[in-house]
């Protein structure tokens, strides 16, 4: 079995020694590990061209395609992109380090994951079959404490990296380590790095997936174990996984939130994939293969607002 790490911070930055720290616990419980920095690999970023969505959706529609296969206006040889989910795919677990940017993961890892839009790998695997049992951890690392955005996307970057569809087993955050390589005088968060790999480990080796990360790391989501909330409603949802539920005061505290039921109703489920695409196919018919069809009123109005705006305002370009 194997463990891929991922860092997208600085070389031998926090995330790197700390992902180093995970791996090497996965290699000692006998797992084969790899590990990359995402800054050596050249990721175009996507266009929207919609080009994946046309065709991935047409294959997936066919028995025969099990395997449909990743298409974008990009040739895959212009980038690594190609590389980097091959390697993906080609691994058990996988483990993504990353340092907060602007309270969220840097935007290299959300243009590696917007580009996996069309390696249609996040929606392989549901529901995951014992044969493709995979999982995922995730490290982050804060300057300050100014990180409230960031393990949430960053956890949902990697289970959408490994296609593992919100099996995540363990997870850490580490605040107030702003200088290059400082969480090396920081023997608890060592220790705790290897932990999660240890957890990442067990997991693979007794095939389960349950979330084994403490109290201190357990949100109030039971599915993503964040605590990133919406308030739709006057009821809350997970803004990572779209669980609904109402909270139960205690003394002017939340205690707990009654979620409505299980995994199965989130937006990492077949219900959820449905009706992410009644959100999006109910206002314009899609075909797969073929593309949106609109009615003769939908064309029209488009045709007329494209000449008006069209001529609305050239963009100012960069000068080189
Ligand atoms: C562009 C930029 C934005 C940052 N924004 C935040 C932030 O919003 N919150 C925070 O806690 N730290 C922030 N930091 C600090 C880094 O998270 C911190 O230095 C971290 O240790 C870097 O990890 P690395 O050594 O793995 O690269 C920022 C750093 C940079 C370069």
């Amino acid at each position: 079995m194997k463990v891929l790490g991922i860092s997208m911070g600085r070389r031998m930055g926090n995330s790197e020694i700390l992902l180093k720290q995970a791996l090497k616990a996965c290699e000692e419980e006998g797992l084969e590990v790899a590990f990359i920095r995402l800054h050596d690999y050249k990721i175009n970023p996507c266009t929207g061209c919609e080009l994946c969505t046309k065709l991935n959706r047409a294959q997936a529609a066919d028995p025969e395609h099990k395997n449909p296969q990743t298409h974008c206006m990009y040739p895959w040889d212009s980038d690594d992109y190609r590389q980097l989910i091959d390697l993906c795919e080609g691994s058990d677990g996988l483990i993504l380090a990353a340092p907060a940017y602007h309270l969220m993961p840097p935007g290299i890892g959300t243009v590696m994951l917007n580009r996996n839009h069309c390696a249609g790998l996040a929606g392989k695997y549901w529901p995951v079959p014992e044969s493709e049992h995979r999982v995922c951890a995730t490290i982050g690392v804060g300057g300050s404490d100014w990180t409230s955005l960031f393990l949430p996307i960053l956890d949902f970057t990697a289970t959408e990296m490994i296609g593992s569809k919100m099996r995540l087993v363990d997870h850490m955050k580490l605040h107030r380590t702003p200088a290059i390589g400082m969480v090396l005088c920081n023997q608890e968060a060592l220790d705790r790095a290897k932990l999660l790999g240890k957890r990442v480990a067990d997991s693979l080796k007794e095939g389960t997936t349950y979330f084994r990360g403490g109290a201190e790391d357990d949100g109030y989501c039971p599915v993503c174990h964040n605590s990133v909330m919406v308030v739709r409603h006057g009821r809350f949802a997970c803004a990572i996984c779209d669980y609904e539920g109402d909270p139960v005061i205690v003394d002017g505290k939340i205690d707990h939130i009654n979620w409505d039921g299980g995994i199965e109703i989130t937006r990492w489920s077949p219900a959820g994939v449905q009706h992410h695409d009644d959100e999006q196919f109910n206002v314009v018919k899609f075909i797969p293969g073929k593309g949106y069809v609109f009615t003769e009123e939908q064309k029209t109005a488009m045709e007329e607002g494209r000449k008006v705006w069209g001529k609305y305002l050239d963009p100012v370009m960069p000068k080189r």
